[in-house]
């Protein structure tokens, strides 16, 4: 794999809401570290712990969203707090196998992790954008 950045956070990625668009951000900080580590042959530890670091970070910002529209009675809260679940029970399998040593796995954590936000972003986060900003959330 190559030392390149695989996801740069674009306008195009913007929910609307400045500290949900931070934390995207973050996320996406966290991924590409992760690819570093990856690629730089890190050991098992210091993988599935970056990997906790991000679930832990992963579920405080799903936690932030969940009570945007938990507080404004968003209509697909409850489809979009499944995907959240989703991602956690698989993260935490993920963890697990790196944690074991697995580096078979890593690949796919990788791709997981790039695949699963870019489409949670744009096509679920983004349906809640205009929703919130009639809401007045900016
Ligand atoms: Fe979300």
């Amino acid at each position: 794999m190559a030392e390149t950045k695989l996801i740069q956070w674009s306008d195009d990625y913007s929910v609307g809401v400045s500290i949900l668009d931070e934390q995207h951000k973050s996320i996406i900080r966290m991924v590409n570290k992760i690819h570093a580590y990856i690629t730089s042959g890190a050991s098992s530890e210091e993988i599935s712990e970056i990997l906790n670091q991000m679930t832990q970070y992963a579920m405080n910002h799903f936690r932030t969203e969940e009570d945007y529209m938990k507080l404004f009675e968003y209509p697909e809260f409850e489809l979009h707090r499944k995907e959240h679940m989703e991602y956690w029970k698989k993260t935490a399998l993920f963890a697990n196998e790196a944690m074991s040593g697995n580096k078979e796995v890593l690949g796919d954590i990788l791709s997981f992790l790039i695949d699963w936000w870019m489409d949670h972003i744009l096509r679920t986060d983004l349906r809640y954008k205009e929703f919130f900003q009639e809401k007045g959330l900016g």
